[in-house]
C-alpha cells in the first residue's frame, strides 16, 4: 500500500508531481489555510505533511495523523511548526533554505528603494495627472552613499542583502548570536542597541524564535536615528506594528518597508494610511524559479523521507 501525503495548500506543480507518482497524494489545492480540524480529517493516515508558513502545525495536530514521519514546510522559517513538539514526537522537520535567499534580498533592496525614493507616490502622481514640470523640491528622496546599514541577523539573506546595500555605497554593520565568518572583514558586528541607535538604515533578517518576538518595540523605535529607515523582509512579529505606525506618524523615521506584518494577512490602518511606507504582501520569495525550487526542495524531502533516505534540509531543535 502507497504510504500518504498530505499538502495543505497550493504549491507550484513541480512539487506535487514528484510525490504523486510514489505516494497517495491528499492535495489541497487551495491558496488559504484550512482549519486544523480539516487538516486532520482530510487525510488522517498521512505520513508526510508538506505544509506553507500560514498552517500553524502544533501538537495537538500532530497527535490527529498517528503515521506522521515528517513535517515539510514549504518556507525557510519554521516558526509555524512546534519543533518541540514535533523531536518529543520523533517526527522530522525540514524546510526550504538556500534557494530563497537571492530572492528574498532582491525584494528587500527594492523595498529599500522604493522607500527611500517615494517610488509609490511618485507613480501615483504621475498617473494621477499631477506631473506638471521639473522642480527642485519633487519628491526628494533618503541618499544612501556613505550611510550606514544595520542587518540584524547576519544569515544568509542578512548578507546577500548586505552585498546589495554596499553596493549602493553604504558600510554595514550587524548584530547575529555569533560572528558570521562569510560576512566580509569590513562588515562590523555590533550590539544591538548601538546597531539601532547608529544606524541609517536598519533591516531585520533574523528568525522569530520566543526570544526575538516584537524585538522591535516602542523603546527601540524611538532609539533609531532621526530620519532613519526601517525595513522587515523576515516576520512581521518581529516588530511591534502599533509602535511603527507611531514612529512614522511622529516623524521620527523617513519611511519604512514591509513585506510582514504582525497579524499576517491583516495589516495595521496606520500602515495602510501612511504615505511613508512601501507594503507588499509576503513575496519575498516570490519569484517563478525559486517558488519551483522551493516546491521541488519540499517535495524532495517528503519522497526521501518516506523513502528511507535522510532528507536535506532537516531543522534541528
Ligand atoms: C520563508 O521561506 O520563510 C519566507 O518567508 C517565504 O517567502
Amino acid at each position: 500500500m502507497k504510504k500518504q501525503v498530505l499538502i495543505t495548500q497550493h504549491i507550484p506543480e513541480a512539487g506535487v508531481s514528484l510525490l504523486t507518482g510514489q505516494f497517495e497524494v491528499v492535495y489541497l489545492n487551495d491558496r488559504t489555510p484550512r482549519p486544523a480540524s480539516v487538516l486532520a480529517a482530510s487525510c488522517p493516515d498521512a505520513s508526510a505533511i508538506l505544509c506553507l508558513l500560514s498552517d500553524r502545525i502544533d501538537g495537538a495536530l500532530m497527535d490527529r495523523f498517528p503515521r506522521l514521519e515528517l513535517i515539510s514546510n514549504y518556507a525557510a522559517g519554521v516558526n509555524n511548526i512546534d519543533l518541540k513538539a514535533a523531536a518529543a514526537r520523533g517526527i522530522l522537520v525540514c524546510n526550504t533554505p538556500d534557494v530563497l535567499t537571492e530572492a528574498t534580498a532582491d525584494l528587500a533592496l527594492a523595498l529599500l528603494l522604493a522607500a527611500a525614493r517615494k517610488i509609490i507616490p511618485a507613480d501615483r502622481f504621475c498617473r494621477e495627472g499631477n506631473f506638471n514640470g521639473w522642480a527642485s523640491d519633487l519628491f526628494c528622496g533618503f541618499g544612501f552613499t556613505g550611510k550606514q546599514i544595520g542587518i540584524i541577523g547576519m544569515g544568509k539573506i542578512g548578507l546577500a542583502f548586505a552585498r546589495r546595500a554596499e553596493s549602493l555605497g553604504m558600510s554595514v554593520v550587524y548584530s547575529n548570536r555569533t560572528p558570521n565568518p562569510l560576512a566580509p572583514p569590513n562588515y562590523r558586528l555590533t550590539d544591538l542597541e548601538s546597531l539601532i541607535k547608529e544606524s541609517d538604515v536598519v533591516s531585520l533578517h533574523t528568525p522569530l524564535t520566543p526570544e526575538t518576538r516584537g524585538m522591535m518595540n516602542a523603546a527601540r523605535f524611538a532609539s533609531m536615528k532621526e530620519g532613519s529607515i526601517f525595513l522587515n523582509t523576515g516576520r512581521g512579529e518581529l516588530h511591534d506594528e502599533e509602535a511603527l505606525v507611531t514612529a512614522l506618524a511622529s516623524g521620527k523615521l523617513f519611511a519604512a518597508g514591509l513585506d510582514v506584518f504582525e497579524k499576517e494577512p491583516g495589516i495595521h490602518p496606520g500602515l495602510l494610511a501612511s504615505g511613508k511606507v512601501v507594503l507588499t504582501p509576503h513575496i519575498g520569495s516570490a519569484t517563478i524559479e525559486t517558488r519551483n525550487a522551493m516546491a521541488q526542495l519540499a517535495a524532495q524531502a517528503v519522497s526521501d523521507c518516506l523513502n528511507g533516505k535522510i532528507p536535506q534540509n532537516r531543522v534541528i531543535v
